[in-house]
């Protein structure tokens, strides 16, 4: 279900008819986008607000895959304060639709024409029972590696295509006294990482058997043994720092060509194009060796908490600026993500954002399009934290790769 995209395009400048008039309190937003090229992206949407008259209440929360940022929203929303809107991921927004605490956005959905151009893949979290619950934002993806350039020309390195050719760029480096690999160690980094070993390592069937059907025969099989050996290697040849790193600093370790490689995902441009450096040329974006035909994407979506009993006319304004093809152009562009409707030109993106968006369309069309394990696209909160937890110990040398595999069948099975 997750992997059908929809083609139909459809675009009328919406009428914004039901929601035009009466807006005149702030939103409240509670989202994790606090690096420079996040908070560059951000700033997009709170001008377009703010050119609306609608004034915008920044709820910040630091902290890459959005975990804190869940944490304070649980909070708040217990202490019977709830944000206006919330960034979320997958099964989360689907979790709180479940509780009942999002706003019906049907309205807004049907006035914009939402069904006709977002994606399948997203509508599967954005609505929940046939409504709309979720405002989709973009369409990010985790298996990507980014490179320097510079680096790799004077280190006579091409793009790798295989794990085999991979290896041999890192040893080229290593010897080079270059750190291979720029990573951060916090839980979450390291599993984005294991989304594109995985992959990579076993192929779409294996990478959904395991992820997404949560299969324990393949979740304890000897190609997840082989995907956490290539971890090892990986582990192997970051720096010393590495522990706690936050993702935009390895990437800046990129960008400085202190290091060649780093595994993530595609906000990660955002921060190259924030430094001032240019897709295809300072930069190179490849599909992480291996899964050159597959994409693991998540999507980034802005949940309407239900405050009153039906959405207001801030919160519908917001979904709607959200929704508006020239903001899904301006907003991606900067992020490093796709756009979430299909109907967008890739005119204004550079070489890495083009690439995003065929990647896409392509993995797509050959089904070769799966929910990102690492961002909540996979499986439900419980077993994506019992998953990290085995990828973490093991990364950090707490587990070999063989009671990894069979940690990871045991956490797995409680976790359901
Ligand atoms: C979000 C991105 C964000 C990244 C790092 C991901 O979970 O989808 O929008 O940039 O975390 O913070």
């Amino acid at each position: 279900m997750i992997r059908i995209l929809t083609t139909t395009v459809a675009l009328t400048a919406a009428p914004f008819a039901a929601f035009a008039d009466g807006h005149s309190g702030d939103v409240e937003v509670l989202h994790w986008w606090t690096s420079g090229g996040e908070a560059a992206a951000l700033n997009v949407l709170k001008e377009d607000l703010e050119g609306q008259g609608i004034g915008w209440t920044d709820m910040p929360v630091a902290g890459g895959g959005g975990e804190q940022a869940m944490t304070v929203l649980r909070a708040r929303v217990t202490a019977g304060n709830a944000p206006t809107a919330v960034q979320a991921l997958g099964f989360d927004i689907l979790d709180w639709a479940d509780q009942g605490a999002l706003a019906d956005l049907n309205a807004v959905a049907a006035e914009q024409g939402w069904d006709d151009v977002v994606p399948e893949a997203l509508k599967a979290f954005a609505k929940s029972d046939g409504q709309w619950v979720s405002a989709p934002v973009n369409v990010h993806s985790t298996n990507w590696v980014w490179a320097n350039t510079a680096v790799l020309e004077e280190n006579g390195i091409e793009i790798p295509t295989t794990w085999e050719e991979f290896t041999a760029a890192v040893e080229t480096l290593k010897a080079a006294g270059i750190t291979p690999i720029a990573h951060g160690g916090q839980a979450w980094q390291d599993a984005t990482v294991f989304d594109a070993v995985a992959m990579s390592t076993g192929g779409p069937e294996f990478y959904e058997a395991a992820f997404i059907d949560l299969d324990p025969e393949v979740l304890g099989s000897d190609t997840m043994r082989e995907a956490f050996d290539r971890m090892a290697f990986i582990r192997e040849n970051v720096d010393d720092n590495f522990s706690g790193r936050d993702w935009n600093l390895a990437t800046a370790m990129v960008i400085n060509g202190e290091a060649g490689f780093q595994m993530m995902g595609d906000w990660a441009k955002g921060e190259f194009v924030n430094a001032g450096l240019t897709a295809g040329e300072d930069f190179a974006c490849f599909r992480f060796p291996g899964t050159q035909d597959q994409v693991t994407f998540n999507a980034d979506q802005f949940m309407m908490f239900d405050q009153d009993g039906e959405v207001s006319p801030e919160q519908a304004a917001l979904a709607m600026a959200i929704l508006s093809p020239e903001f899904q152009s301006a907003f991606n562009v900067v992020k490093g993500s796709a756009p979430a409707r299909t109907d967008v030109s890739d005119e204004a993106f550079d070489a890495c954002g083009k690439k995003a968006m065929a990647d896409l369309a392509a993995a797509n069309e050959s089904g070769n399009l799966f929910g990102s394990m690492a961002h909540g696209h996979a499986a439900p909160a419980a077993v994506k934290n019992a998953m990290f937890d085995v990828i973490t110990a093991h990364f950090n040398g707490e587990f070999d790769s063989e009671t990894a595999v069979e940690e990871m069948v045991t956490a797995v099975e409680i976790a359901q």
